[in-house]
């Protein structure tokens, strides 16, 4: 396994590795991918392997162009195509119905497909270099912690991937929002790094996942517990008393609590949303590697990206 840095040469030593069935963690606005050949089935079968993710657990394709993504679905409705047309490339997944040329194997067999068209200017050049949609989970191992860095990728997948392209810090750092349609309306999927507000604006107001908090979630692996640091997380109100202690860490939303703890992140000191969301999985990678045995998480406002925010706690903390 190698890391790299991601200049133009590297990319395409990236891509080439992509299209002879490599696989190749690579940086994009959210947070780090684990990215193959999206029409190639054996080297989307090694992403499961590495990742230790279950089969069951559809990945999202990534295109260079709405023009490619178009390519992936099987009809695009209109509100569909405002928020392509409005927020591509960026944070947003759409989930609709795949064309023909989309493998099972990347939708785990069912009749839709995840597609999104990344805003990070290397994994744009990486997907336009392959030549064809690369799919792509977050480079983390199953049901761990997201990665924002190329160092969090190293830490869980080691010599895993083929290569690692190393293009620092993730901008927004939570993954992107998962939106399908139902009879014509919107429905979240996942909360992410475009806040549903945004969304609503363009595309309606969105109607309520069918089955939500079921077992069987509507995107698969939207399962309860998941983005977990090996430490116990606890969610508490914000300046909440709570027995600090050698094994206890402290996740704090805008102000450091009192109190001795093994370790303290701090997420936004002037309470921006926007940079808590981007600072969440770096914070919770070293309050785990602080060796604390339990974190406290402030919440967070729900609402913009404090509701994705909210989402990978309560996941974390299952
Ligand atoms: O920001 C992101 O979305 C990152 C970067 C790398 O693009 N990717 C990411 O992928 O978060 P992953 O695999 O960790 O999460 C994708 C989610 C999973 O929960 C999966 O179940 C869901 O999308 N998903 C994929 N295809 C689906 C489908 N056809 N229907 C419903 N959910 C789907
Ligand atoms: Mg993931």
């Amino acid at each position: 396994m190698k890391l790299l840095k991601t200049t133009p040469r590297n990319i395409k030593l990236a891509a080439a590795l992509i299209k002879a069935g490599g696989v190749v963690a690579f940086p994009t606005e959210t947070v780090y991918g684990l990215g193959a050949d999206g029409f190639n089935p054996a080297a989307c079968a090694r992403i499961f392997e590495i990742k230790r993710r279950p089969r069951f657990d559809p990945l999202i394709l990534h295109a260079a162009s709405i023009k490619q993504a178009a390519t992936l679905f099987k009809r695009v409705p209109a509100p569909a195509l405002r928020l392509m047309k409005r927020f591509w490339p960026g944070p947003l997944t759409l989930v609709l119905p795949k064309s023909a040329a989309v493998p099972d194997i990347v939708t785990a067999g069912l009749a839709t497909v995840a597609v999104r068209v990344p805003a990070n200017p290397a994994a744009r050049a990486l997907v336009k270099a392959a030549g064809r949609p690369i799919a792509a989970p977050s480079a983390n191992s199953f049901g761990r912690l997201s990665p924002t860095t190329a160092a969090h990728v190293k830490k869980q997948l080691g010599s895993g991937p083929d290569l690692i392209l190393d293009g620092g810090k993730t901008r927004i750092g939570v993954e992107s929002t998962i939106i399908t349609f139902i009879k014509g309306r919107p429905v979240l999927l996942r909360p992410g790094g475009l806040p549903l507000e945004e969304i609503e604006k363009i595309a309606g107001t969105a109607a309520r996942a069918p089955g939500a908090g079921r077992r069987s979630p509507a995107a698969p692996g939207c399962l309860k517990k998941h983005y977990a640091p090996a430490a116990k997380l606890r969610i508490i109100a914000p300046g909440q008393r709570v027995r600090p202690g050698g094994a206890a860490a402290y996740l704090a939303f805008s102000k450091r609590p009192a109190g001795k703890f093994r370790a303290v992140q701090v997420l936004s000191a002037g309470g921006d949303l926007r940079e808590a969301a981007a600072a969440l999985f770096s914070a919770l990678h070293k309050l785990e590697s602080s060796g604390a045995r339990t974190i406290y998480a402030e919440k967070v406002p729900p609402h913009g990206l404090g509701r994705a925010i909210m989402d990978r706690l309560k996941r974390a903390a299952a």
